[in-house]
C-alpha cells in the first residue's frame, strides 16, 4: 500500500463530494492533510472525520481563484509544515443561471433579451440566450482557473523542494458537452489541455500532472436533476444510466485507486500529462 510518510497535501474542494473521502484516504495513508474550501464548516466536518481516525490535517478556508488568498495559505502551510509534496485540485462546479432549460434553440429563443428585461431573475423556461453570462464566467473561473492558480504556486514550492505530484478534476464534459451545461464543459475540455501543458513544462523540475474523469458520481447539486425526491431516477438519470454499462452511479471510493496510482511516485513514475477516466464504461458507450 502506499504510504505518504508525514508529506504535505493539499486537497482544495476537500468539503466536497469526492475530496473529502480523497483526503480523508490521504490522511488513512500518512500525509498531512490541508483542507481547502470556501465553506469553514464543511472542512470541520472532514477534519473531524479525519482526527477520529488518528490522521493528521489543518483547515485552510478560502477560494481557489483568489490568488493572494491562495498564496497565504501556501506561505503559511510552508512554514509550519514543510513545501506541499502532493496537490488535488478539486474546487470545482456548475451555475445553475448559466444553464438553459432547454436543449436546443427554438422560437421562444428570438424574445430572448425581451424576456431578459421583463424578469430581474432568470425566467423558469429559459433558452442559451437569456442566461446570466456573470455566472457563465464565474463557472469558467472557478473550473479553469481555480486549478491553474493553485497550480502555479503549489507548483512552485514542489519545484524548490524537488518535486511532486498535482492531479486536476476533469468530467465527462472533457471529451464531449452534455446538453446545457456549456461553460462547465468548456472549462472541464480546458483542464485536459492545462493538465498536458502543465506536465510538460513541469517535467524538468519532477513535478507530475494528471487528471481524472469522474464519470456521474452523485453530488449535492446532481443529486438534484439524476435523482428524483424519492430516490429513484430522474428522465436525466435514467439517460446517464441507459449509457453507464457497468449500471450505477459512481462512488467517491471509486476514485481511490486511480487517485493513489497517480500520485505514487513509483506506480507511476514515468505518467504525466494524462486524464483517466473513472466512468463505469460510460465514454465506451453509444448509448444504442
Ligand atoms: N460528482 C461528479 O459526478 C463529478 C463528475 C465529474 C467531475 N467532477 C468534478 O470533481 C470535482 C469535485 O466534485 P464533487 O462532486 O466533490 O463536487 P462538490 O461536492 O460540489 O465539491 C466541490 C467543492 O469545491 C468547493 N469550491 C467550489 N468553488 C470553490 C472556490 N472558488 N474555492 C474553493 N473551493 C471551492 C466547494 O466548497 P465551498 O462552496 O465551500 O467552497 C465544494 O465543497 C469538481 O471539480 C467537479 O467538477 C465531479
Amino acid at each position: 500500500m502506499i504510504a505518504y510518510e508525514e508529506k504535505v497535501a493539499v486537497v482544495t474542494g476537500a468539503g466536497g463530494t469526492l475530496c473529502s473521502v480523497i483526503a480523508e484516504d490521504l490522511a488513512r495513508k500518512g500525509a498531512k492533510v490541508v483542507l481547502v474550501g470556501r465553506t469553514r464548516e464543511k472542512l470541520e466536518k472532514v477534519a473531524a472525520a479525519i482526527a477520529a481516525a488518528g490522521g493528521v490535517c489543518r483547515i485552510e478556508p478560502g477560494d481557489v481563484t483568489d490568488e493572494a488568498a491562495v498564496a497565504d495559505i501556501a506561505v503559511r502551510v510552508e512554514a509550519e509544515w514543510g513545501p506541499c509534496r502532493f496537490l488535488i485540485n478539486g474546487a470545482g462546479g456548475n451555475n445553475v443561471k448559466a444553464m438553459p432549460t432547454r436543449l436546443r434553440f427554438c422560437e421562444k429563443d428570438l424574445c430572448a433579451s425581451a424576456s431578459l428585461r421583463e424578469n430581474n431573475d432568470l425566467p423558469a423556461d429559459r433558452g442559451f440566450f437569456d442566461i446570466d453570462m456573470e455566472a457563465f464566467k464565474s463557472v469558467l473561473e472557478i473550473n479553469t482557473l481555480g486549478t491553474v492558480i493553485p497550480s502555479r504556486i503549489f507548483g512552485l514550492q514542489m519545484a524548490k523542494a524537488g518535486g511532486g505530484a498535482i492531479l486536476n478534476f476533469a468530467s465527462m464534459n472533457t471529451y464531449r458537452p452534455l446538453t446545457r451545461v456549456a461553460p462547465y464543459a468548456m472549462s472541464k475540455a480546458a483542464i485536459a489541455s492545462w493538465t498536458m501543458f502543465f506536465a510538460q513544462y513541469m517535467a524538468p523540475a519532477k513535478v507530475r500532472v494528471n487528471a481524472v474523469a469522474p464519470g456521474f458520481m452523485v453530488n449535492e447539486r446532481s443529486r438534484a436533476y439524476l435523482m428524483t425526491p424519492d430516490g429513484g431516477l430522474s428522465a436525466r438519470g435514467e439517460q446517464v444510466m441507459h449509457h453507464t454499462p457497468m449500471g450505477r452511479f459512481g462512488e467517491a471510493e471509486d476514485l481511490l485507486g486511480c487517485v493513489n496510482w497517480l500520485l505514487d511516485d513509483s506506480a507511476s513514475a514515468f505518467v504525466t500529462g494524462i486524464t483517466v477516466p473513472v466512468d463505469g464504461g460510460f465514454l465506451a458507450s453509444a448509448g444504442v
